[in-house]
């Protein structure tokens, strides 16, 4: 594990939150064959490297900047009509997915920490989020669920971790978020929470612990009926 501090992060904390995409499961891709979709039809290439800066981005602010990549300019009902053929397109691939695509390590830990007798949260900017819970097997290891349905400022706000804590019945401070965007890192540090970074420790700032996966913290006492 690469670790700034290799203390457990939950060892004090009662509250864990996490980001679903890139943290639980791995859906950038899906998002990205439809937004690339989007951007062929509009007559311009989207890349990779481009689909890295709609990480943790909502999905109006990611339109905005697709278009801004393509020079495309579009009024409000032409960008509403695009952004449900782009969420049609995206649902289809989540229609697929199966419990195989859950990241190696996820539901270990999250079941892990229920032992524990921590409270676990997700903290979302999908508005896609139930759907993939459950298409994925796992809303019930959930206390609480907050995406982007039930918040009015996207990540960089600190509105979708406040609101998860709230809802855990916990103050701030006593949450750790788990988050693989520099937008959710920057939204947990203004909520006041401590932050493992999932990911290279090149692209998450300044959070307080950074692993390549949740499957850092599956320990040899975890039973093969966690995993
Ligand atoms: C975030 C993803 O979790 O959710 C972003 O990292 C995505 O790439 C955002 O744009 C919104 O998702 P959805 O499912 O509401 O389009
Ligand atoms: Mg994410």
């Amino acid at each position: 594990m690469e670790a700034r501090s290799m203390l457990d992060p939950m060892h004090l904390a009662r509250g864990a939150i996490f980001d679903l995409d890139g943290v639980i499961v791995d859906t950038a891709r899906y998002h990205y064959l439809a937004w690339r979709r989007l951007a062929c039809e509009l007559g311009f290439a989207f890349t990779l490297a481009d689909n890295e800066r709609l990480k943790g981005v909502s999905r109006v602010r990611s339109l905005e900047i697709l278009l801004a990549i393509g020079g495309v300019a579009a009024d409000e009902v032409q960008r509403s009509e695009w952004l449900k053929r782009k969420n049609e397109w995206y649902l289809a691939h989540i229609a697929t997915m199966t419990e195989a695509e859950i990241l190696p390590g996820a539901r270990g830990y999250l079941r892990q920490l229920r032992q524990r007798g921590r409270k676990i949260a997700l903290g979302s900017a999908s508005k896609n989020a139930p759907l993939i819970l459950d298409r994925l097997g796992i809303a019930g290891l959930f206390d609480a669920v907050v995406d982007g349905n039930k918040v009015a400022q996207a990540k960089p706000d600190p509105e979708v971790f406040l609101r998860a804590a709230d809802e855990l019945g916990l103050p701030p401070s006593d949450c750790v978020v788990f988050e693989d965007a520099m937008a959710g890192i920057v939204a947990a540090h203004r909520a006041g929470m401590k932050v493992v970074g999932i990911g290279e420790a090149g692209a998450l700032g300044d959070a307080e612990w950074i692993v390549p996966g949740l499957h850092a913290f599956v320990t040899p006492e975890m039973s093969a009926s966690m995993l």
